[in-house]
């Protein structure tokens, strides 16, 4: 059987930062309880002329400087916070990037999950054509209400991965484990810029997918828990990702490495909750951080409310050097972005951005790519 699997990833995130000492100042919080009791130090936070497709595109934009586009016939966006309801993400990405017209271009959703959707979708065409790669993008913006116990986990950021077959970087194992159940524990109705979320139970659920997740694993052939050396888990705040292992480690009796929990949270604690992307800026930063891990199985665990889980596993291809090439670039990314006053934050959050009239959006990141505004009820999107 064809080996395939994330051939090479790439991370962007928005242009602004909030930092959460500052936050827990405005709001009257010990700053401890977002620092340790949520794992999270800082949000990034989107200028009015970012939004998920130019985050995406620059992440596209940075991996395809490396890998070139051949082979690649198949773009798809993982977003559960597209800019149109008809329109998908993936086409205004395609044009920016200027690929050929050949290309199927499309847009998934559910919730944190569908990057995974997307993933395994992905390898379905690659096993179907081991000629063919296929661009997978995954970016959200978090938002919830100022003042509401989700705003120090809000975030931005997005994810590009190749996947291919014999991939450079992350080998996929042919078994998941799969879980599906109706629960009301995160939405966003359409007429909402912020998410509604009962926090107490999308904790809950969350633990319990990833139980039902890891039994279906099991049932389908997956590996012995002793055979994982990693998990990397969705993180809407990393502290979850602490949670989901003490849990994980209960069920099934073993002694996990706590350790990859640290290596594995570096961006997502900088970053906030980047939804769909938020399990493959973990992984980029278990990759990115952890010594020992070439040749090595990781377990991924995705969880999108709603509620979707996955649990996959994956073998760790790429020696330590090249696992770090860009870690100093992420770094320096995270570093340059630029620090919002609690006021100026408020500021950018009450502004909703018109959908529908036209508009001109003011000059502001520095990414590749921008959102010039709406015309005619289009949205305009420019390299910088
Ligand atoms: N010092 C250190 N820790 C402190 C502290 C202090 N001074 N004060 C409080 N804490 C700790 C608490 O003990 C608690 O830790 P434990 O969970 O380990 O007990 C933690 O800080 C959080 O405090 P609260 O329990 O008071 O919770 P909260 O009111 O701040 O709300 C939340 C937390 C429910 C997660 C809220 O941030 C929220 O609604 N977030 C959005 C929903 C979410 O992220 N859900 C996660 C699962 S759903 C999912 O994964 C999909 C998705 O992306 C949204």
């Amino acid at each position: 059987m064809t080996a395939i699997g994330i051939h090479d990833i790439e991370l962007a995130t928005a242009h602004h930062v909030v930092d959460l000492a500052d936050l827990a100042e405005a709001r009257g919080v010990d700053p401890a309880k977002f620092q340790k009791g949520l794992g999270q130090d800082e949000f990034s936070f989107p200028a009015p002329d970012e939004d998920v497709v130019t985050m995406g595109a620059t992440a596209a934009h940075r991996l395809l400087e490396r890998t070139g586009t051949e082979g690649v016939r198949t773009l798809m966006f993982a977003t559960e916070t597209g800019v149109d309801q008809s329109k998908s993400t993936a086409v205004y990405v395609h044009k920016l990037l200027d690929l050929p017209g050949e290309v199927r271009s499309f847009e998934l959703k559910q919730a944190c999950y569908s990057g995974t959707g997307a993933l395994q979708a992905a390898i379905g065409i690659v096993a179907r054509n081991p000629e063919e790669r296929v661009l997978v993008i995954s970016a959200d913006v978090a938002r919830y209400e100022m003042n509401s116990p989700g705003e120090p986990t809000q975030g931005a950021g997005a994810v590009a991965m190749l996947v291919a077959a014999d991939p450079a970087l992350v080998e996929i194992d042919p078994a998941s484990g799969v879980y599906s159940e109706d629960v009301d524990d995160f939405w966003r109705p359409n007429d909402s810029t912020t998410a509604v979320v009962d926090g107490g139970l999308s904790i809950t659920a969350y633990l319990k997918s990833v139980e039902k997740a890891w039994k279906d694993l099991e049932q389908h052939g997956g590996p012995s828990i002793s055979d994982i050396k990693a998990f990397v888990y969705h993180q809407p705040f990393t502290k979850m990702a602490r949670k989901a292992q003490a849990h994980l480690a209960q069920v099934t009796g073993a002694e996990l490495n706590d350790g990859a929990l640290d290596t594995g949270s570096v961006y997502n604690r900088r970053m906030g909750n980047s939804y769909t992307a938020s399990l493959y800026s973990a992984l980029t930063s278990l990759l990115h951080h952890e010594d020992d891990l070439t040749g090595k199985r990781v377990g991924l665990v995705s969880y999108g409310s709603g509620s979707v889980a996955e649990m996959l596993t994956g073998i760790v291809k790429a020696d330590e050097d090249t696992r770090r090439r860009v870690r100093d670039k992420v770094l320096g990314m995270l570093d340059g972005r630029v620090r919002l006053s609690v006021p100026d934050y408020e500021g950018l959050h009450e502004k909703t951005m018109p959908s529908a009239d036209d508009t001109d959006t003011p000059r502001v990141t520095g990414s590749p790519f921008r959102f010039a505004g709406i015309r005619g009820r289009a949205r305009h999107y420019e390299r910088v």
